[in-house]
């Protein structure tokens, strides 16, 4: 692995311990103005002195995002559908690595639909890209996107990580299922684990914590920080159990008592 693979990647996975809270808000790129980040700045900006890195689009981080920043930036380039559309997720590419790098981004991310009908499409879409970017030392994380009728358990988890490894991907995002450790324990790179939807408080930070006990490096989470009733005090919640070793308890006595200030 050459040095800026290398130098970019641990700007996404924090040297001091091997972990990572991403701050995914990239969701506007199929879902729109979504519940919390219909005013971005506003509720992005409070939360990136807490974020390892900020995940989302080229036209979020142009527009929103001051270039002062020292955030590391993980730049979505897959999406071409939106949530309207029975093919949702079926995407290809949206924004060139040059773009990227003019970007000064740490990582790229493409979400793979394993599975599913326009499985082969995202899939050789992505190794393309990989190719783009091992020109210039771009880590990729390959975001194992599940489709509306696709079941989520550890058996589809670890096919479709271990194929994002397989493949060609430097950090794996995944959804955290029960038997978690045989997703990781065969996938030879990094994993992180996505929020999914809003849960109440207390069960994101489980599921956060049970994800690190089975071997994740961290999270990539969303919806449940930022439609959290106190986003600040959640994001800094999750850096608790992931940075901190906080158990579920005590990340959400933290919570609970930050929020309140
Ligand atoms: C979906 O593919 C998007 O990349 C989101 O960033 C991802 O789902 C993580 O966000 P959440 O924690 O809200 O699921």
């Amino acid at each position: 692995m050459d040095w800026g693979m290398k130098n970019r990647l641990s700007k996404i996975i924090k040297p001091k311990d091997g972990r990572t809270v991403m701050l995914a808000v990239d969701h506007g790129y199929f879902m729109g103005p979504t519940t919390g980040l219909d005013h971005f700045t506003d509720m992005v900006n409070p939360l990136i002195p807490h974020a390892d890195t900020l995940m989302l689009t080229r036209g979020a981080l142009r527009n929103w995002v001051d270039p002062n920043t020292d955030v590391p930036i993980v730049l979505r380039v897959s999406g071409g559908t939106s949530i309207l559309n029975d093919d949702m997720l079926h995407e290809g590419q949206v924004c060139s690595i040059e773009d990227a790098i003019r970007l000064n981004v740490s990582g790229v991310a493409w979400s793979i639909l394993v599975g599913a009908k326009y499985e082969r499409d995202t899939v050789l879409g992505f190794t393309e890209v990989i190719d783009q970017c091992e020109e210039y030392g771009i880590p990729m994380i390959a975001v194992t996107a599940v489709g509306k009728d696709m079941v989520r358990d550890a058996r589809y988890m670890a096919l479709a990580s271990r194929m994002a490894a397989e493949l060609g991907a430097h950090i794996v995002k995944t959804y955290f299922v029960d038997g978690f450790e045989k997703v990781v324990d065969s996938c030879p790179v990094p994993i992180v684990i996505a929020g999914g939807k809003k849960q109440p408080e207390a069960d994101a930070l489980k599921m956060a914590h049970a994800a690190i006990e089975a071997g994740a490096i961290g999270v990539d989470m969303g919806r449940n920080i930022f439609q959290s009733e106190s986003p600040v005090a959640m994001i800094q919640a999750v850096n608790a159990v992931v940075h901190d070793n906080h158990t579920p308890q005590e990340a959400f006595e933290l919570f609970n008592k930050l929020k309140t200030q």
